[in-house]
């Protein structure tokens, strides 16, 4: 075929179309291919070195601690439901962030449907560093302080998330407002890429809220779309507009 021909037939509206559907099929076959199995999850991570971490730290009654995160089957279907909200068993490839990654139960089950995933978090449960190894996951050391920015990253991101936030004085004196939550919001859109967006997840605070009126005003005036404790930046994925 002659080259005039060709470009003549990547200009056709036809091709163009069936290259649309084309990669359509692509993007599905994430959500057949990648079937979400709970059960294939926590298979995966028994296989793992998980069972040598259960028996160092698994206690009969973890209470609110960190050694809750030991039940898989709860954890894992808590992060599987955070996994289809934010549509990540979807689409294309994304870079994602996820501040104070704890256990790493959501960046492992974005790791698995193929993403990039990268924790953030600080260094005092031991567990969660081995929790990070089983699991081959990377994650930077750094704590997250009001007025203070994020460290560099080798890379912008899709998608920041922040599940059970505990980084913003949660059940102190010193609890975010505005003026924090500005500056943090500012620091985390300079790290997106176009298009980019940031999921937020609130720790219910001890009066039984989750964020002050105060605080829901400035997130709603910022653009935010809120849902109970789950605040979202940015555009919705494809199939919610
Ligand atoms: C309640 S756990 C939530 C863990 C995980 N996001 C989840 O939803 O399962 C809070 C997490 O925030 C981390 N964290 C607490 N204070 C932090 C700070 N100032 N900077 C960064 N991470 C922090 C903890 O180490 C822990 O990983």
């Amino acid at each position: 075929m002659r080259l005039s021909h060709k470009l003549a037939k990547l200009a056709n509206p036809r091709t163009v179309r069936s290259a649309k559907q084309h990669l359509g099929r692509i993007l599905l076959t994430r959500r057949f291919v990648f079937r979400l199995d709970a059960g294939k999850i926590i298979a995966s991570i028994e296989r793992l070195e998980f069972q040598a971490i259960y028996e160092r730290y698994a206690v009969e009654n973890p209470g609110g601690s960190w050694r809750k995160y030991l039940d898989l089957k709860r954890w894992v279907a808590i992060n599987l439901r955070r996994v289809r909200e934010l549509e990540l068993d979807w689409g294309r490839r994304k870079h994602i962030l996820d501040i104070g990654s704890g256990a790493g139960y959501f960046l492992y089950i974005c790791q698995w449907l193929g993403h990039d995933a990268l924790g953030l978090d600080i260094e005092d449960v031991p567990m969660y560093a081995e929790m990070f190894e089983a699991l081959g996951l990377k994650r930077v050391l750094w704590r997250v302080e009001a007025f203070q920015p994020l460290p560099a990253f080798d890379r912008k991101f899709d998608l920041i998330t922040a599940f059970m936030i505990c980084f913003n004085g949660h059940k102190s004196p010193a609890l975010w407002g505005p003026k924090e939550w500005s500056f943090l919001l500012d620091d985390l859109e300079t790290r997106l890429n176009p298009g980019g967006r940031i999921r937020l997840g609130f720790n219910q605070e001890n009066d039984g809220t989750f964020y002050t009126e105060e605080l829901r005003r400035y997130f709603i005036a910022r653009g935010a779309r809120i849902d109970q404790h789950r605040v979202t930046f940015g555009p919705r994925p494809p199939n919610r507009r």
